[in-house]
C-alpha cells in the first residue's frame, strides 16, 4: 500500500550538507501493524514526517495505493486516509472537543458516537466534551483525545510517534487496546514508532532504522529475544530494552 522508492533527504547545515535518511527503500502492507525502532537521532521522526508531507525528499518518490504522492501536501495526504498523531493536538482558540471530534469524522456525528470515542481513550463524555482545547487540559488528556480523533478520521494509514511518552500506565493500556482495535476493527494498517516493549509486542513486522538507514526489517521475537544487556534495537544507546 505504501512504497519509499530511493528516497533521500538532505540538508545544509552551515557549510556542509548533512544526510538526515540515505536512500531508503521500504514497501508497507496494507492492514499490517508496523514497528518502527532504533536510537536515537536516527531518522525515525523524519522517515514519520516524509511519509505524511511535513516534510518533502530530496530525491526520491512515495507512492500510496499505487498513486505517486511525493509531492502531495500533508492535508492532500490526510484525504487519502494518511493521518499522524502529533505529540500535541492543535489548539485553536475556543475549539471544543466535541467540535474537534466533529471535524476529525468530518460528519455532524451524533451525541453517542462522539461519547463512545471518549469512552473508548478512557475519558468521560459528560466531562470532557464541552471542554475547551487549551492549557487547562493535561498533557495526558491531550494526547487522549487526539488519539480520540484518530478514532474517529476511519482512516487507511495511522502513524504515531512515540505515543506512549507522557503516559501514565492506565493511559498506556487503553492505548494497546485503542491500536488493537484501529487494526482489527477499522483494518488501519499502523506505523508506530516506538522503543517500548508492548508496543513491540504488537508488531507484525519490525523495522529498525538507524544512521539514516534501514538497518534491518525483522520480527518482534528476534527484537524481544535479544540480550536484555543490549538494547532492544540493537542501538547501543538509551532504550527502554536495557535493563
Ligand atoms: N532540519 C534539520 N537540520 C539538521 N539536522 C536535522 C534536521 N532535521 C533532523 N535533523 C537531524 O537528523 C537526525 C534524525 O532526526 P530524527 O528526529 O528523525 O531522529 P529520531 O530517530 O526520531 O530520534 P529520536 O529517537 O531521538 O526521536 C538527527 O540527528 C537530527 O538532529
Ligand atoms: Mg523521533
Amino acid at each position: 500500500m505504501l512504497e519509499f522508492q530511493n528516497v533521500t533527504l538532505k540538508v545544509q547545515e552551515n557549510t556542509e550538507e548533512k544526510v538526515i535518511l540515505s536512500d531508503i527503500n521500504l514497501e508497507l502492507q496494507s492492514n499490517k501493524i508496523y514497528v518502527i525502532t532504533g536510537p536515537n537521532g536516527g531518522g525515525k521522526t523524519t522517515l514519520s514526517k516524509l511519509l505524511m508531507g511535513i516534510r518533502q525528499p530530496t530525491s526520491g518518490k512515495i507512492v500510496f495505493d499505487g498513486q505517486d504522492i511525493t509531492n502531495l501536501n500533508i492535508t492532500e495526504r490526510a484525504k487519502l486516509g494518511i493521518g499522524y498523531a502529533f505529540q500535541q493536538p492543535p489548539r485553536f482558540k475556543g475549539l471544543k472537543v466535541r467540535e474537534l471530534l466533529e471535524l476529525a469524522a468530518k460528519t455532524d456525528n451524533n451525541e453517542v458516537d462522539l461519547c463512545k470515542l471518549l469512552l473508548d481513550v478512557g475519558l468521560c463524555p459528560q466531562d470532557y466534551i464541552d471542554r475547551e482545547i487549551n492549557n487547562s487540559l493535561s498533557g495526558g488528556e491531550l494526547k487522549r483525545i487526539e488519539i480520540a480523533t484518530i478514532l474517529a478520521r476511519k482512516l487507511k494509514l495511522a502513524l504515531f510517534d512515540e505515543p506512549e511518552a507522557g503516559i501514565d500506565l492506565w493511559s498506556f493500556q487503553k492505548l494497546i487496546e485503542t491500536f488493537k482495535k484501529l487494526h482489527e476493527d477499522q483494518k488501519v494498517t499502523l506505523v508506530i514508532i516506538s522503543h517500548q516493549e508492548r508496543i513491540i509486542e504488537l508488531a507484525d513486522e519490525v523495522i529498525v532504522v538507524g544512521d539514516g538507514h534501514i538497518v534491518k526489517r525483522t520480527t518482534k521475537e528476534d527484537i524481544l529475544t535479544q540480550v536484555t544487556s543490549d538494547s532492544a534495537c540493537g542501538c547501543n544507546a538509551v532504550c527502554d530494552r536495557r535493563r
